[in-house]
């Protein structure tokens, strides 16, 4: 689809939810087709694949710009999440968005904000859901909140966070949101590294160990496909990630790749996910594995 990119002094910046719904709706009666990308800011190549993705599909872009703070448990980064708005304007004006919204958290959750969207089954039983209770909780009301208020077409979020990717999918199938949910591969740096905004946390060195996590997921996949169980496999990596110097593994594990389910072994598709840390940074990847015949 021919996009017309709107010059660099023309993306629009947002803050209210009525202003983004008047944008919105003006440009749907124009019969212009629209795309939301939710983020945190603290822009990378990841979050511009996004951006990239949703050209191909809608006429019209929107990246909101919101750290959330439900989704970030007491004690948790929030305080300290790399905040850098104007860089990030700076990356969305290069690349043709169109909107960029930014709510304040008072705007978001009102004095009185009471509701929560909370994702049941499999999907919520472990991984993150354990090692961040009430993270999914927190995505899952604010994705809602954003999608509710944009009503976009599409909306693109990234594999890197596989859960979340299909613990939103869930809720938009569940409560019949119509939004087709576009997934993203993750980017990578050079040598293997899922780009994140944490990265920023890390020092050059804890950067390099930061890129086997990676390989280690890799060489656990190949380890499945030759019959080693999910359980073996797992184990290995883990013990591999805290011999060359990370500082906790919350897991490494291999599930269904649709409801997130454990798997013992590895009969056809699986994803094999997992979340480390190095200090204070907490890294999370995933890797798709099939069976080989
Ligand atoms: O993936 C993120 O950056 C966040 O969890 C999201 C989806 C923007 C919700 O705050």
């Amino acid at each position: 689809m021919a996009y017309p990119k709107p010059a660099p002094d023309q993306m629009l910046i947002e803050q209210s939810p009525a202003g983004l719904r008047r944008w919105c709706a003006a440009r749907r009666r124009a019969g212009e087709r629209i795309g939301l990308v939710p983020t945190m800011g603290a822009l990378h190549e990841g979050h511009l694949a996004l951006v990239t993705a949703l050209h191909a599909a809608v006429d019209r872009v929107i990246v909101s710009i919101f750290v959330n703070p439900t989704q970030f448990a007491p004690g948790e980064d929030y305080a300290r999440y790399p905040r850098s708005e104007d860089s990030d304007l700076e990356k969305l004006r290069a690349l043709g968005v169109d909107l960029a919204y930014m709510p304040t958290p008072d705007v978001m959750y009102p004095t009185g904000f009471t509701t929560e969207i909370a994702v049941g089954g499999p999907l919520t039983q472990g991984l993150d859901a354990t090692a961040r209770p009430g993270h999914f909780t927190g995505v899952a009301t604010v994705v809602a909140k954003l999608l509710l208020q944009a009503m976009p077409d599409v909306a693109a979020f990234g594999e890197k966070d596989y859960q979340q990717l299909q613990i939103i999918r869930r809720m938009a199938a569940d409560l019949d949101l119509p939004v087709e949910i576009l997934p993203v591969k993750t980017v990578r740096d050079n040598q293997g590294l899922a780009l994140s905004s944490r990265n920023a946390y890390l020092t050059p060195a804890e950067r390099d160990l930061a890129r086997q996590l990676n390989k280690i997921l890799a060489s656990a996949a190949a380890e499945l496909q030759s019959g080693a169980s999910g359980r073996e496999a797992c184990a290995r990596a883990e013990a591999k990630l805290l011999a060359i110097g990370f500082t906790g593994v919350d897991y490494v594990a291999l599930a269904d790749p649709d409801s997130l389910a454990p798997l013992e072994s590895l009969t056809a598709k699986g994803r094999i996910l997992a979340a480390a840390r190095i200090g204070k940074t907490r890294l999370i990847d995933n890797l798709a594995v099939e069976a080989s015949r």
